[in-house]
């Protein structure tokens, strides 16, 4: 849905087919990222399709094992789960502790301006409730970023205007003390929002987006929480068509990472941001490098593995497609029209694929599946007759002959039919080993 055929024709004509923006089927912003249980579990915001302004009503969640294929989980909260939310589901963070999960994140009352409300979870892929059915901080303003230190004390920051703190209880849903104010005057009036903090040895780090509108991503230090905090410089200077930016770092399997967001997807704005994300080392002084937005994003960590079931959501890149609650259990893709297509990048296929498997349901017509290896254009390893199998709900399992798969592959799946309108939806696939190859 999102991307246009002229700019695919565009990629394939320089010979490269992007990896960031990492997340295609919807406009995504403010990411928030997370590692639990050796995953990536990145939280976002949404932009409605075709926003002139912000038109936000939800926050969704992806995850990735190897930070280049990411399974969209859908909704994990909405406007609807605050009964005192009026509008603006903007910038929120995730921590887990006590065995469950918090999310903080902030709106639009009704009748009031912002509050920063908290979701919990017993798990992180929800949906979290409202844990306090009113505002954690009434008068709180925007982008909350939570965060615990070594001690086991529980910061909650956030700022635009201004920069803030409390001390989160063990509970983490309540405050010790009042709200703190935090100078932000040796920024050198860069501050403008956006803040995510954390501590790596001894240094605790606060990454912002400055200087608006357009926005930079800079960086401070400090040796506490709460400052002072030393300018450390600009760490992404303004670029592309998004006025603002918004940062989240994380370690992960070895690696730091940088998310960030810009409107390089087709139709992208200031209101119409996706997701980013972009490999960073820290100098040995503790220092971020400076960094610039690629089509690339960051290296795959370690191959995907086609013998278990893979979400069809699971997507490394994609075009036209976009993804719906799933009446066959988690998300499906739908929104699959003719010439459309779906990436899987670095699947490892080993010694070889005999057969594969596929989770659909056609309402009327179908259409054909078509697996190509390293190209839209590479080597054709199966081709798949989509049927209709009585309804859009009806589902059914399909396993179609292959061959010429071995080895490690970026796997596309191109969407081949006649007619508009959505040709089938898509659960799941699964490649069966090569039994003589084995
Ligand atoms: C952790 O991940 C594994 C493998 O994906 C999964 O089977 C397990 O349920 C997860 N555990 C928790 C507590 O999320
Ligand atoms: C902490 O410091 C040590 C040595 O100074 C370094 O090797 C290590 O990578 C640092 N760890 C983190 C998370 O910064
Ligand atoms: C699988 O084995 C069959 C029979 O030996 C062979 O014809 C086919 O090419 C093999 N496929 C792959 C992908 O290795």
């Amino acid at each position: 849905m999102l991307l246009t055929t002229t700019t695919i024709l565009a990629a394939l004509a320089t010979g490269a087919l992007a990896d960031n923006p990492i997340i295609q089927t919807r406009y995504t912003a403010d990411p928030a990222p997370y590692v639990y249980n050796d995953t990536v579990w990145l939280f976002a915001d949404h932009d409605e399709d075709g926003s002139k302004t912000y038109n936000m009503k939800d926050w969704r969640l992806y995850s990735s094992t190897d930070m280049v294929n990411w399974r969209d989980w859908g909704v994990v909260m909405s406007l609807q789960t605050f009964s005192w939310a009026k509008s603006d589901a903007w910038a929120g963070q995730v921590v887990g502790r006590n065995g469950k999960f918090y999310y903080y994140a902030p709106m639009t009352r009704q009748g009031a301006s912002y509050g920063i409300g908290v979701g919990v979870s017993d798990t992180i892929t929800g949906p979290y409730k409202d844990a306090l059915g009113k505002p954690l901080v009434a008068n709180g303003n925007i982008d909350p970023t939570v965060w615990i230190d070594d001690d086991g004390q529980a910061y909650l920051y956030w700022g635009n205007p201004g920069f803030y703190y409390i001390k989160l209880n063990k509970d983490m849903v309540s405050y010790s003390g009042s709200v703190n104010s935090i100078s932000t005057s040796s920024l050198s009036g860069t501050f403008a929002e956006g803040p995510w903090v954390y501590r790596r040895n001894s240094t605790y780090y606060l990454v912002y987006a400055g200087k608006c509108c357009p926005e930079d991503i800079r960086y401070a230090t400090s040796s506490g929480p709460t400052g002072p905090w030393n300018a450390k410089g600009e760490i992404m200077a303004t670029q592309g068509a998004s006025f603002t930016n918004h940062p989240g770092v994380i370690d992960y399997k070895g690696g730091s990472y940088f998310f960030y967001h810009n409107g390089a997807l087709p139709g992208g704005s200031g209101y119409t941001r996706s997701i980013a994300v972009e490999k960073f080392t820290y100098g040995a002084d503790g220092s971020i490098p400076k960094m610039v937005m690629t089509d690339a994003g960051a290296p795959q960590i370690e191959p995907l593995n086609p013998y278990v079931r893979v979400e069809a959501e699971t997507i490394a890149f994609s075009k036209g497609l976009s993804t719906e609650p799933s009446s066959d259990g988690g998300m499906h893709v739908t929104s699959i029209n003719n010439g459309d297509y779906l990436k899987v990048k670095g699947v490892d296929f080993g010694t070889g694929a005999s057969s594969v498997s596929l989770r659909v349901a056609s309402a009327s017509g179908g259409g054909k599946i078509e697996m190509h290896l390293g190209s839209l254009t590479g080597t054709v390893i199966a081709t798949c007759a989509v049927d209709a199998t009585g309804g859009a709900s009806t589902w059914k399992t399909l396993t179609c002959p292959v061959s010429g798969a071995t080895g490690k592959q970026d796997l596309f799946f191109k969407f081949v039919g006649s007619g508009s309108g959505n040709l089938f939806n898509w659960n799941w696939w699964q490649f069966n080993k090569n039994a003589t190859a084995a």
